[in-house]
This record gives C-alpha cells, sequence and structure tokens, in this order.
C-alpha cells in the first residue's frame, strides 16, 4: 500500500502503538539512510519517524533533516504531521496547550537546510508565504476541536540552534520580533518538506514558558514531564487528524 501520510515525533512521542501491523523499514537517500517504521491506521498506510533518532540520541542541530524528509518523499508521502515540544512566549499560549504554527522565523545557523543546490538543479528559490499548510492546519483544528483539545490555530515559531536554551535577552528580542513559540527543530525541516512539495503541518506543544518569562530556570526534565503528561492527548489528536 501507498504510504501518504506520515508523523514525525519530535520530543516525547517515540510510540507509533496506535498503528497496527508495525514494521521497520530502512530507507536509503542520497543524504544517508532513515529507519522508520511504518504501519497502519484505518485502513490507511501511515509512516512514524523519529525526528531525534532511536532513544533520542540526535540533538536538533545535527538531525539530518534531508534524509529524513527526502526518506518520507521516497515513500511517497505527501502529507505530513511534525510534532515539537515548544517554550512559549505568548502568555495566551500555555503549558499543556497545542498550536499549529503558520510562521517561522528562522535563527539556526549551521545546518544543511536546502537541497537546492545550484549545479544541475540552477539556483531555485522558494516560495515562503505559506510555509505550514494551510489544509492540513484546518484539519488539525477539527480534530482539536472535536477532542476538546485547547488549540491555537496560528502561531509563528521562533527556530534557534539549540542545543541550548535561550537568554532572557534572545526570548525578548523573539517577542519583539512577533514570535509566539520558541522550538529548535521546524526550521529546515518544513522548508525542506515544501521543497519537496510535500504538505506539511506542525503540532507544538506547549512545555513551559520561555527563559525569562517563566518564573522558574528550565530543563529538558520538565519539558519530558509535560510532554509525559499530554502524550495520551496528542496521540489522539495526530490520529484523529488521519482520519479526517
Ligand atoms: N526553548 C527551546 N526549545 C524548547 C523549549 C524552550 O523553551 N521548550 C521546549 N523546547
Amino acid at each position: 500500500m501507498t504510504v501518504r501520510i506520515a508523523i514525525i515525533g519530535g520530543t516525547g512521542v517515540y510510540d507509533p502503538n496506535i498503528l497496527t501491523n508495525i514494521r521497520d523499514e530502512k530507507v536509503s537517500t542520497p543524504y544517508g539512510e532513515v529507519s522508520l517504521k511504518i504501519g497502519d491506521y484505518q485502513g490507511k498506510s501511515v509512516a512514524f519517524l523519529n525526528r531525534h533518532g532511536a532513544g533520542h540520541s540526535v540533538p536538533p542541530h545535527l538531525v539530518n533533516y534531508r534524509a529524513n524528509i527526502a526518506a518520507l518523499k521516497e515513500l511517497g508521502v505527501k502529507s505530513i504531521f511534525a510534532t515539537a515540544a515548544v517554550g512559549s512566549l505568548n502568555m495566551n499560549m500555555a503549558p499543556g496547550h497545542f498550536v499549529f504554527a503558520d510562521q517561522f522565523l528562522d535563527f539556526t545557523k549551521v545546518r544543511q537546510h536546502t537541497f537546492f543546490e545550484g549545479g544541475e538543479q540552477g539556483v531555485v528559490h522558494i516560495d515562503m508565504t505559506d510555509p505550514y499548510c494551510p489544509e492540513l492546519r484546518q484539519v488539525l483544528a477539527d480534530a482539536a476541536e472535536e477532542l476538546g483539545l485547547t488549540y491555537h490555530k496560528y502561531g509563528t515559531y521562533v527556530t534557534t540552534e539549540g542545543p541550548r536554551f535561550e537568554t532572557p535577552a534572545e526570548i525578548k528580542m523573539y517577542k519583539l520580533l512577533g514570535g509566539d513559540l520558541v522550538g529548535m527543530t521546524s526550521v529546515p525541516e518544513v522548508v525542506l518538506a515544501r521543497e519537496k512539495e510535500m504538505c506539511y503541518a506542525n503540532i507544538s506543544m506547549v512545555t513551559n514558558y520561555a527563559a525569562g518569562i517563566s518564573p522558574t530556570k528550565l530543563t529538558h526534565q520538565e519539558v519530558l514531564d509535560v510532554m509525559a503528561a499530554n502524550a495520551e492527548n496528542l496521540r489522539k489528536l495526530a490520529m484523529k487528524a488521519i482520519s479526517l
């Protein structure tokens, strides 16, 4: 069966256990080999890709984003739901809320961020007016509505290089620039998906208020704890979205 839908699981989302008939696949791409799982859900074949690799071993700045997206393209995937744990700069977007980003601000530094590197392909400049797929965002909003989850249909995702968290001064700047969320992975993932003409939606789960907004210092454990507490909602949301 052709695989048309993929879930990219970010921090705290490692388990495709709602799929049946799960099998391991390896896909080779010009950028490296990618291990992923393929399973079935309501008669649809769904790919599940762990962004941070086995046992969360790959930090955000070293994820092989090009191989991951090229592998999904190779499988025939058209729609990608990508989960992300994020900090919030917007007091309305509280820990536990879902946000379906519609814009990004790119503060990454050293990533392989394009498939277009000149040569035979020529010089390509891709439109980024709607980086995240509006149709899939609507599907997510409908799914969240049906499930009674607290969600925000729009948000600007600031992508930092990481792996460190931000300084309060940086967060103040990102807020002034219009950022709502801060995380370390959406760019270049969304950009590469656009370059491959796939529909890509972001499912951000707010785990904390960002540095300087939160009264306490941020730890990775806090992020993991909030993700764990909301894992069931996230799973329900992703599955509902797939079924719509
Ligand atoms: N900053 C960056 N990435 C994150 C955060 C944060 O506050 N929370 C979860 N991922």
